[in-house]
């Protein structure tokens, strides 16, 4: 089941995009669910800081991340995904590569942003992105993320079972009983700050290295 679904979500963009629509009305919209992530940031010095877009997809967050500088980077593994990504969101610049392996120095990012992409990893690989992550941010620069979590309100749990159900694998199961704060703190990052939205079942991390 949950196969045929995510096929089709990720082949067909509107599919997707309709999919990311209804979810995020549990937040309030696309707007807001597209900007979880930055609430209350104050990244930027200037227009100039260099952000990076993680696993970006299409290009849904990387639209919003242009507000607060020109200077945004998306990468994804996924071609296709690229492709569509540089005619939706044009102003910014893109990379085909792995997120656990990124081609970056080290100490080049104000800030790393990271939507919805964090549960389709493996536990090890999960790991090496953080890694990669606090290796490409500079001192001091923000990891920003919002993806799912074990829900805290039971009103919630039918909802999101029914979406692993149709859309995700084991690896978005594997997410709620990780402790995502933790595997950052593990990791060096600080300063931590973690809300939560529809009814627990997602998570906003705001971390710095
Ligand atoms: C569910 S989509 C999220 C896209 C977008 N960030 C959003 O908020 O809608 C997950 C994205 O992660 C990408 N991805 C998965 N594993 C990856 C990896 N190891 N390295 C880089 N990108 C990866 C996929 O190609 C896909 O575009």
């Amino acid at each position: 089941m949950a196969t045929i679904f995510r096929d089709l979500s990720y082949r067909y963009q509107w599919f997707y995009d309709t999919i990311s629509r209804l979810a995020a009305l549990s937040v309030g919209g696309e707007g807001k669910f597209r900007q979880l992530a930055l609430q209350g940031l104050t990244i930027n010095s200037g227009k100039d800081d260099r952000i990076l877009d993680l696993c970006c997809g299409s290009g849904q967050a990387t639209q919003f991340l242009l507000k607060y500088s020109q200077n945004v980077t998306g990468l994804d593994a996924s071609p296709l995904s690229l492709q569509r990504a540089k005619k939706n969101v044009p102003q910014a610049e893109y990379v085909e590569a792995f997120a656990e392996n990124m081609p970056f120095a080290d100490n080049s990012f104000d800030l790393v942003h990271t939507s919805a992409a964090l549960h389709e990893m493996q536990p090890e690989q999960l790991q090496q992105i953080i890694r990669e992550v606090y290796r490409v941010l500079k001192p001091g620069g923000v990891f920003a993320l919002v993806d799912f979590h074990q829900p805290q309100n039971i009103l919630f749990i039918p909802g999101l079972w029914i979406f692993f159900w149709l859309f995700e694998t084991e690896t978005a199961w594997m997410l709620l009983k990780t402790d995502l704060l933790g595997l950052l703190t593990a990791s060096g990052f600080r300063d931590s700050q973690q809300n939560f939205y529809a009814g627990g079942s997602l998570q906003v991390i705001q971390t710095k290295k």
